[in-house]
């Protein structure tokens, strides 16, 4: 899967990666949005699972998780981190071979990797893969585009738009300042969409 160039770039790095998101507690991250997470035990997706630091918080809050991830160093790193989890090899936007139902599906600063295009087959996915009172936890990074980097400056309105078309309405949007000095300094910020089955469908 290594001809996706961001993938590239986590393969190559993966410990220096993994050392900065280590640096920020789940707890933090989740500001805003832990009366939302369902009560454990709960089936929990955590998509580009990175270091795993999120896939270790929900197993240690009780829930079961399956970490999806596609870059080989992190799964082993999650392997080896949180032996409970199930690690699996797959991507947005096809997610190909999860087949469950998730009461929570967590997308942590992955969706700025994809293109418009494949944003919207991922929203169908994940409505699919949600149970019907499930949440997903959106991260949007917003900020400015290093130049040539494989990413994309994420516009709020817009991905609720998206979401809403794919059968996903809006529970809570909030906006979390940058985890980190380096990313603060930079002008990145992060805007969380909760996101529920739309029932009114
Ligand atoms: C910035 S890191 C975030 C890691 C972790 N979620 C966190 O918040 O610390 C992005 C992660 O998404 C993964 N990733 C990149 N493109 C992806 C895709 N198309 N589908 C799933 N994961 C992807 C990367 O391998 C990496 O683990």
């Amino acid at each position: 899967m290594t001809e996706d160039p961001a993938l590239a770039i986590y393969a190559a790095n993966a410990d220096t990666m993994a050392r900065r998101y280590d640096s920020v507690t789940t707890d933090r991250i989740l500001t805003g949005l832990t009366d939302l997470i369902p009560p454990p035990p709960a089936p929990v997706l955590d998509i580009g699972a990175g270091s795993g630091r999120d896939t270790a918080w929900f197993q240690s809050h009780g829930h079961a998780v399956t970490a999806a991830e596609p870059v080989a160093a992190f799964r082993e790193m999650i392997a080896r981190r949180v032996p409970a989890a199930t690690v699996v090899n797959t991507a947005l936007p096809d997610l190909a071979g999860l087949t469950g139902r998730y009461g929570l599906i967590l997308v942590n600063a992955v969706w700025h990797h994809l293109d418009p295009a494949d944003r919207t087959l991922a929203l169908g996915r994940l409505a699919d893969l949600l149970t019907q009172d499930g949440r997903v936890f959106l991260a949007l990074r917003r900020g400015p585009v290093p130049p040539g980097a494989p990413l994309h400056d994420l516009d709020p309105e817009t991905e609720i738009v998206r979401a809403k078309a794919a059968g996903l309405q809006l529970l809570r949007r909030h906006d979390a300042p940058a985890h980190d000095a380096e990313t603060a300094a930079a002008g990145i910020g992060w805007t969380w969409l909760a996101l529920g089955k739309d029932t009114a469908r």
